[in-house]
């Protein structure tokens, strides 16, 4: 790479001051900060700028509520009032698996900034008895579904699990994956790729430099999904292993039933090319997005979005109106991804971020502002929603389906470790209570069932059954039929782990 050729570039890009601090740099910062330049298309980074800016400005923007309506009934599926159409969808879903036509896409790439800690969050370690990490729950629910498909069906079948890590992500998930021997998965079927990322700017469009020669980059966010799927081969790769369909969701969701048969069932039988699974959300003030039609067409509207009396509407049945809530879980026909791929994303605008982002002055002072003073450009997996020609929600219950990790433990409660490991444990135990187990106390005296996975019990009971067991609670009576157990119960496949009594 040539300096000349760069300063060019810069100076047309009006980005010249990046090679400000150039002469203050050793031989080997100057050689990453050539090679980091000549990979970015400033012309593109400036459009992007220009664009998203366009679309974020105007001050206070326009509220939504008179152009929103809910999802109607037609297009919404329900595990709990189409309680008779659940075996349906699930054989669907099953045929379809067994087929080989069924991918699962986990979303891997952001930065978990607010869990705070320095490596991808999949590996994160919640503390379960087994101490499995995330990756590893994932990883061995797929390999249980691909059983539960192959019994019903007698024929083998593969389930390719598809990884989009960033530049921040890759080479840790790379590592752990081959370290673990992708957890019992074969290795041609887990594909990692990556996606995109783009430069912080300031507000006047300059790239904001966070050391005297480093670029601050961030990925490009969870839609840069689109654009990764096509440079990076995936469409072409998922094409020729004959897939069909797609289920992406998102990593820090302990619960997340991976390729959920029922879910998949369901769109696949209403010919749906896109779909969203969601969660009642009972809180208006919850920060998670609703799922409801804009103008006809579907859209995740933010609380922000709205005005308060609309977020806070109630229905007859005195549910929320708008209660749709969005969890990053999402049906995809390969066919509507092609067409997004190739034709609608180019044309999305980014969201802007405004942050904090620590940069060098031009003095080479390192600067960590209070207040924002630049952006971030992201683009959201559902901004293509729009383009779905069949659009279908399904809702499921949320102790069942939904415990994200986002927080430390330290930054007090919600969405932390805790209430992940507890949400999973909660589950495992109504599993055991559902298959006729009982749980007792060491005195004896049999326990109540926990009905709420965050509204903790003072003295949780620990309760774990490996994914390789039970994908979904199933196969579990011949285990736990009439016992009584006391806490800590593991179940996995080497049988049911007891504290010996007395102890
Ligand atoms: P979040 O928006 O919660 O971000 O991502 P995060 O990176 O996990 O955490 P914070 O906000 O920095 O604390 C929701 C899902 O989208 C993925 C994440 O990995 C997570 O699965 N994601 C997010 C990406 O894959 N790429 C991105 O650029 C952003």
């Amino acid at each position: 790479m040539d300096i000349s050729g760069v300063e060019q570039r810069l100076k047309e890009a009006g980005q010249s001051h990046l090679l400000h601090l150039w002469l203050e740099l050793g031989p080997e910062e100057q050689a990453q900060l050539l090679q980091d330049l000549g990979s970015l298309d400033f012309q593109e980074i400036n459009r992007f700028f220009r664009c998203a800016m366009e679309s974020s400005s105007g001050g206070e923007k326009e509220k939504l509520d008179s152009r929103m309506e809910p999802v109607p009934r037609e297009a919404l599926g329900s595990v709990t009032r189409d309680r008779e159409r659940l075996e349906t969808w699930k054989g669907i879903g099953l045929r379809h698996i067994s087929q080989n036509k069924v991918a699962v896409l986990l979303l891997a790439g952001g930065q978990g900034t607010r869990l705070g800690v320095p490596y991808p969050k999949g590996m994160y370690d919640v503390g379960l008895p087994s101490r499995k990490s995330l990756f590893q729950l994932q990883a061995e629910r797929i390999l249980r579904l691909e059983q539960l498909a192959e019994q019903t069906h007698q024929t083998k079948c593969c389930i390719p699990w598809y990884i989009m890590t960033s530049a921040r992500t890759m080479a840790a998930t790379r590592e752990f994956l081959s370290r673990h021997n992708f957890f019992g998965l074969r290795k041609e079927n887990v594909i990692l790729f990556q996606q995109g990322m783009l430069p912080a700017m300031d507000y006047s469009g300059k790239i904001i430099l966070e050391a005297k020669g480093k670029i601050s980059m961030a990925p490009d966010g969870n839609g840069g999904l689109y654009r990764a799927l096509g440079t990076q081969g995936i469409v072409g790769d998922m094409e020729q292993r004959g897939i069909e369909c797609v289920h992406v969701y998102g990593v820090d969701n302990i619960l997340v039933k991976v390729a959920d048969p029922s879910f998949i069932g369901f769109c696949i039988e209403k010919g749906a090319d896109c779909g969203a699974k969601v969660v009642e959300k009972t809180d208006p003030a919850e920060p998670v997005g609703v799922l409801c039609k804009v103008d006809g067409r579907y859209q995740v509207v933010e609380y922000s979005e709205i005005t308060s009396e609309t977020a806070e509407k109630r229905g007859p049945d005195t549910h929320l109106v708008f209660n749709a809530g969005n969890i990053t879980n999402h049906f995809f026909t390969l066919s509507f991804l092609k067409d997004v791929v190739n034709l609608h994303e180019p044309r999305l605008r980014h969201h802007v971020a405004r942050k904090k982002i620590p940069f060098v002055n031009a003095k080479g002072q390192l600067i960590k502002p209070d207040s924002p003073n630049g952006i971030k450009m992201e683009k959201f997996i559902f901004d293509i929603f729009q383009f779905a020609k069949t659009f279908v929600v399904y809702e499921v219950v949320r102790d069942d389906e939904f415990s994200a990790l986002k927080n430390a433990d330290s930054q007090n409660g919600k969405d932390s470790p805790t209430t992940a490991r507890q949400a999973l444990m909660a589950l495992h135990q109504r599993w055991v209570l559902n298959a006729g187990g009982h749980f007792i106390s060491k005195t004896g005296t049999q326990l109540p069932a926990v009905h709420s996975s965050n509204g903790a019990a003072d003295q949780p009971i620990i309760c774990e059954i490996s994914p390789l067991v039970s994908y979904g609670g199933e196969g579990l009576e011949r285990m736990v039929n009439g016992k009584k157990f006391c806490s800590p119960l593991v179940i996995d496949e080497a049988g049911v782990h007891q504290p010996a009594l007395g102890e």
